[in-house]
């Protein structure tokens, strides 16, 4: 099984597409691991956008991801890292297909509703710089549901 990381971006969150985002995923049969509703700060941001540094429109996209909260989550499933880039459709609204999520919700490719890591490692490197090496190790069964009666 693989994790990926699916960030909801804050024009996303504006727009209240946190819940819709999760339902897609969630009735693909994907595994929701780990979730947080965050502001990201510069460092992160750069970090995060690193293969994009020099680009002209860094500047751009840090100050996009870092001007409100994102929705940041880990989920895990078969061959999720390709399969949700399906899901989210490609980055220019003029590429992104009717029934990706951003062919259904996004009408530009600054702010384009969603994040979707694009390989195994970005995987692994975005899910440690948001969530830590600690918890990216969390998985289905670090969640004791027949014991929470007890609690
Ligand atoms: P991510 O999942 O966000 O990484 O999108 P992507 O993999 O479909 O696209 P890519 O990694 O090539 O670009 C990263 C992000 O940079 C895009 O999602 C856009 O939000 C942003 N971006 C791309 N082109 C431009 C641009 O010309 N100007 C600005 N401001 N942002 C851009
Ligand atoms: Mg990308």
């Amino acid at each position: 099984l693989q994790r990926t990381f699916i960030m909801v971006k804050p024009d996303g969150v504006k727009r209240g597409l946190i819940g819709e985002i999760i339902k897609r995923f969630d009735q693909k049969g994907f595994t929701l691991l780990n979730a947080e509703l965050m502001t990201v700060d510069r460092s992160k941001a750069e970090y995060h956008y690193m293969e994009h540094q020099n680009k002209p429109f860094f500047g751009e996209l840090v100050d996009f991801i870092t001007s409100a909260p994102v929705f940041a989550m880990v989920w895990e499933g078969e061959n999720i890292i390709e399969v949700s880039r399906l899901m989210i459709g490609k980055t220019s609204p003029l590429e992104a297909l009717p029934g990706t999520i951003r062919g259904d919700f996004a009408f530009t490719k600054e702010e384009n509703v969603i994040h979707g890591s694009d390989s195994l490692l970005s995987a692994e490197r975005e899910i440690e710089n948001f969530f830590g090496l600690l918890k990216k190790r969390i998985s289905k069964d670090d969640f004791p549901f027949e014991d929470r009666k007890s609690v």
